[in-house]
C-alpha cells in the first residue's frame, strides 16, 4: 500500500557508480519496433517518467524499458536508498551508449521526490523531469492507495479519510499528471498509461473506497483518450493480485484463494504489467483502452 509522504521535502538523485551486475542478463541492443531503434542516431533517446517507479510494478517496468533504449526518471516518496538502488540498476541494464548515460549535460536515468497526494509537487515533478531529460514521451501514472478493509462489512469501508485519500491518489493525481504533462506528449506524440487494478472492473481488493476509485479512474483514462487525442495516447492496464509489498498485507490464506479463482491457477507478474506498459508505449493504435492482466481472475 502506498501511504502519503509526511515529508515536503524534495530531491533529485542520480547515480554515477560503475557497479557489477551479477544477476541480469546483459544489455539486449535494441531491436526492430523498440523506441531505441526508431530514434535517429543524432537525436536524443526518448523519455518515460514513471510515478511510484522505486518499487513493484514501477520498478519493473523502469527495467524494462531501460533495456529498451529509454532514459527514465523514477518517482518515489520516502525511501531515498531504494530509488538509489533502482536508478543504479537502470544503468546497468541501459542498451544506451556510455556516453548517453553520462555526459557533461546529465544523466539518462534519475529519481526525483514528489509525493504524489500533493498537486504541487507532481507540477514540480514534470518540470524537473523536463529540465533535466530536455523531453517527455511516456508518463506511466502508477501511483495508488489504500488502507486494506473489511469487504464484507459496509461500516468498516464508510470511512471519510479512506474516501478522500483513495479519490486524490487513485483519480485526481493522475488528472493533475496529465494536465501537468500535456504540453511535453503533445510535442512527442507521447502516451500516457496509468495502472488502474481489476478492482475497478469487478467488486474485489482491498476496500471498497479503492475498488470504487480504481474503477472511477479507468473511466477517467477513456475520457483523457478522447481529451488529449490525436497527439497523445492514453490507456490503462488492470493488474489482479501482484506479489509486491503492496499484497503483503493480503494472508496466505486469501492469496491462496485469489490464485484457486484464477483461471490459470497463478498470480499475474509485474514483468507482464512492464510488457504491457511498454506495448502501450510503443502502439500507435490503441488509446482508451483498459487491458486486464489477471490470470484469468474476472472471466
Ligand atoms: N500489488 C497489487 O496486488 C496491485 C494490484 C492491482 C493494482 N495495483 C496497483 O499498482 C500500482 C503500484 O502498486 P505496487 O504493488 O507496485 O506498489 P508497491 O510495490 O507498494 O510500490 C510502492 C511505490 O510507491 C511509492 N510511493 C508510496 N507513496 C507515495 C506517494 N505518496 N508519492 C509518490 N510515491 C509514493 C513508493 O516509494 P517510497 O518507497 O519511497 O515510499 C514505491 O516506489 C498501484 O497503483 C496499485 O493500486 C497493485
Amino acid at each position: 500500500m502506498m501511504a502519503a509522504a509526511d515529508e515536503t521535502t524534495s530531491s533529485t538523485w542520480s547515480d554515477t557508480a560503475n557497479t557489477v551486475r551479477e544477476e541480469e542478463p546483459p544489455p539486449q541492443p535494441p531491436q526492430e519496433g523498440d523506441v531505441a531503434a526508431a530514434v535517429p542516431p543524432s537525436s536524443r533517446s526518448p523519455v518515460a517518467l514513471i510515478t511510484a517507479g522505486s518499487a513493484g510494478v514501477g520498478a519493473a517496468t523502469a527495467r524494462l524499458l531501460a533495456r529498451r533504449g529509454y532514459r527514465v526518471v523514477i518517482n518515489f516518496s520516502h525511501n531515498t536508498e531504494r530509488a538509489r538502488k533502482v536508478v543504479g540498476e537502470l544503468q546497468q541494464l541501459s542498451c544506451l551508449p556510455a556516453h548517453e548515460i553520462q555526459n557533461e549535460h546529465g544523466n539518462a536515468f534519475l529519481a526525483i521526490r514528489a509525493d504524489l497526494g500533493r498537486r504541487d509537487e507532481i507540477g514540480r515533478l514534470v518540470r524537473e523531469t523536463v529540465v533535466q531529460m530536455g523531453r517527455l514521451d511516456v508518463v506511466f501514472s502508477n501511483g495508488g492507495w489504500t488502507k486494506f478493509r473489511d469487504m464484507t462489512s459496509i461500516d468498516d469501508n464508510a470511512i471519510d479519510e479512506d474516501w478522500d485519500m483513495c479519490f486524490n491518489i487513485n483519480v485526481k493525481s493522475h488528472l493533475w499528471l496529465m494536465q501537468a504533462a500535456k504540453r511535453h506528449l503533445d510535442e512527442a506524440e507521447g502516451a500516457f498509461i496509468t495502472t488502474a487494478s481489476t478492482a475497478g472492473i469487478t467488486p474485489s481488493g482491498s476496500s471498497l473506497a479503492y475498488s470504487v476509485t480504481k474503477a472511477a479512474q479507468i473511466h477517467l483514462v477513456k475520457n483523457l483518450a478522447v481529451m488529449a487525442a490525436p497527439r497523445i495516447r492514453v490507456n490503462s492496464v488492470s493488474p489482479g493480485l501482484l506479489l509486491t509489498e503492496w499484497s503483503d498485507r493480503f494472508s496466505e490464506q486469501a492469496k491462496d484463494a485469489y490464485r484457486q479463482k484464477t483461471k490459470l491457477k497463478c498470480f499475474p507478474t509485474v514483468e507482464d504489467v512492464a510488457e504491457q506498459v511498454l506495448t502501450f508505449a510503443k502502439s500507435r493504435s490503441m488509446t482508451g483502452v483498459n487491458v486486464p492482466l489477471d490470470a484469468g481472475f474476472i472471466v
